[in-house]
């Protein structure tokens, strides 16, 4: 397998702002989980909490958070593909999201909340659709190299919970995407991916358990947010 290329900021530029000391780069903090898990629900508390304790947040999502990336959410999360392609693609609009609005962010010393990162393509493209894991590691260090999450917030819930939360919605009338109706064993692949992945790095991820009351859920995110 080739080495992966030097990494850069497209056109000779560095993917690390020049200048930038160590101690001025913002912590970068990832929310990950099986859909219908809620992760998203808790983004403006998250960042709320963040700001209180002084830091600037910048709070953005995968697949998207640039113009070409939201472009590219649409065909990701809607149309048909092949497993590879769904993979470059993550990348490509991950590549856009490190280079125009991740990268800067922590480079001026802001926190970035992130709803989904390259974990997501391990969980989803990895596990759930079987793509070679080898694949994603070479995009991911082709991509972006060491600019990668200081903390990674799992909301875990097992299936049957996440299955229902999905019904009601779909219930509600909200359209579900390609992935929140995948059946054949996905959600459950996915979401050992992301069980395993919790217990390979410990000290990045923090677990929680997303059955419980949303009031129960934020007093863990506020002591996780201290923490930091
Ligand atoms: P999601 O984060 O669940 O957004 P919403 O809360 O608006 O439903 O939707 C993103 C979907 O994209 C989700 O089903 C997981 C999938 N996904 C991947 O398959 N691979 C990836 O690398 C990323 C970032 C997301």
């Amino acid at each position: 397998r080739p080495e992966p290329p030097r990494r850069s900021g497209g056109h000779g530029r560095p993917l690390r702002e020049p200048g930038v000391t160590p101690g001025a780069r913002g912590k970068f903090v990832t929310l990950e989980g099986i859909d219908g898990a809620g992760k998203s629900t808790h983004v403006a508390f998250l960042a709320d909490r963040m700001r209180a304790r002084g830091h600037a947040v910048v709070t953005t999502r995968e697949p998207g958070g640039t113009p070409t990336g939201e472009a590219l959410r649409q065909l990701l999360l809607h149309e048909p593909m092949d497993h590879d392609t769904e993979t470059l693609l993550m990348f490509a609009a991950r590549r856009e999201h490190v280079l125009r609005v991740i990268g800067p962010a922590l480079a001026r010393g802001d926190w970035v909340l992130c709803d989904r990162f390259t974990d997501a393509t391990w969980a989803y493209q990895g596990g759930g659709h079987g793509v070679d894991g080898g694949r994603i590691a070479w995009l991911e260090q082709w991509v972006h190299g060491d600019c990668r999450p200081d903390l990674t917030i799992l909301f875990d819930v097992p299936l049957p919970v996440s299955r229902e939360r999905l019904e009601r919605a779909s219930a509600e009338g909200r359209r579900l995407d390609k992935f929140e109706r995948e059946g054949d064993g996905f959600p459950e692949r996915v979401r050992a991916v992301y069980l395993a992945r919790s217990r390979a790095e410990p000290a990045r991820f923090r677990v929680v358990d997303s059955t419980r009351p949303q009031e129960a859920v934020r007093a863990d995110l506020a002591r996780i947010v201290e923490a930091l």
